[in-house]
């Protein structure tokens, strides 16, 4: 792992921050000593952890729940300085079984909430410098059959995150990280997916970490750039094992 970088000074919105990788972002940010708003929906227990824990080491920290499906619940924010638009669902449809609801749940949460949050966040800095990063998927540059509705919201959130790096331009960059394999889903399906990943292997979650304190923390000059964490997968694209 990368040394670790003085974030001390910032404070960051991390959405899905209760469980996985959002909580690993979440405690990253806090480990590299900036306050955290952790946002959850359903993952409680673990929002209260990852408040606690930052806490813990001299942190302040709150938790803060809002669905994300619901244009209200994609308003709320509070005074921060880095978004990190991190939740969603990532549901196996297809073209054939796609649902008029299915499709519209994912657009909800994974593209028209981070616009809304976005949009929130520009409000609130007010012209102060700010740092948003939009967790994408290697899928989002090169879009298959699969994960159909999941592919088109991550695809529309790369779009967004090179439209946002102008319009919010110069206080506020915007950059995406797009992930390959880095935990599989929860459900545990998915297991193959490191098939077709050219440095063989699935990803560390800290490598993940690392590459989003970099957008957050690293060069001020850097915005718009979609940079991916995925071992290669988006270069042999191609319908997903
Ligand atoms: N895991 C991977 O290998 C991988 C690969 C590529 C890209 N990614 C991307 O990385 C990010 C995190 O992935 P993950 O695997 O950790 O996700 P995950 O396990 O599927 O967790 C989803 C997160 O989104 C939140 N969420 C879902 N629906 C919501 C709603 N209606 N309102 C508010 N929050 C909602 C959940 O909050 P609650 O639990 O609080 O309900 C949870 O924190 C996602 O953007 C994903 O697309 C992950």
């Amino acid at each position: 792992m990368a040394p670790p970088r003085n974030l001390a000074g910032h404070a960051a919105l991390v959405t899905g921050a209760g469980r996985r990788l959002g909580r690993a972002f979440a405690e990253a940010i806090a480990a590299g000593g900036a306050d955290l708003a952790v946002h959850y929906s359903g993952s409680q227990a673990g929002a209260d952890e990852v408040v606690e824990g930052a806490r813990a080491v001299g942190r302040r920290a709150v938790s803060l729940r809002a669905d994300l499906s619901t244009i209200d619940g994609a308003s709320a924010l509070g005074e921060v300085d880095w978004l990190v638009n991190s939740a969603a669902i990532f549901e196996p449809w297809t073209i054939d079984d796609t649902t008029p609801e299915a499709w519209d749940h994912h657009q909800a949460v994974n593209l028209r909430a981070p616009f809304l949050l976005s949009q929130a966040f520009a409000r609130h800095r007010a012209g102060r410098a700010g740092a948003i990063v939009n967790v994408l998927d290697w899928r989002a540059l090169h879009p298959g059959p699969d994960h159909l509705p999941y592919t088109i919201a991550k695809a529309g959130l790369a779009a967004l995150t090179q439209s946002l790096a102008v319009a919010l331009a110069p206080a506020i960059r915007v950059n995406g990280l797009a992930l390959g394999a880095i935990l599989p889903p929860a459900d545990g399906e998915g297991r193959q997916a490191v098939r077709g990943v050219p440095l063989g292997r699935w990803a560390r979650v800290e490598e993940a970490c690392d590459a989003l304190l970099f957008l957050l923390a690293g060069p001020d000059f850097t915005t718009g750039t979609i940079l991916h964490v995925d071992g290669g997968r988006h270069l042999v694209p191609g319908k997903s094992p």
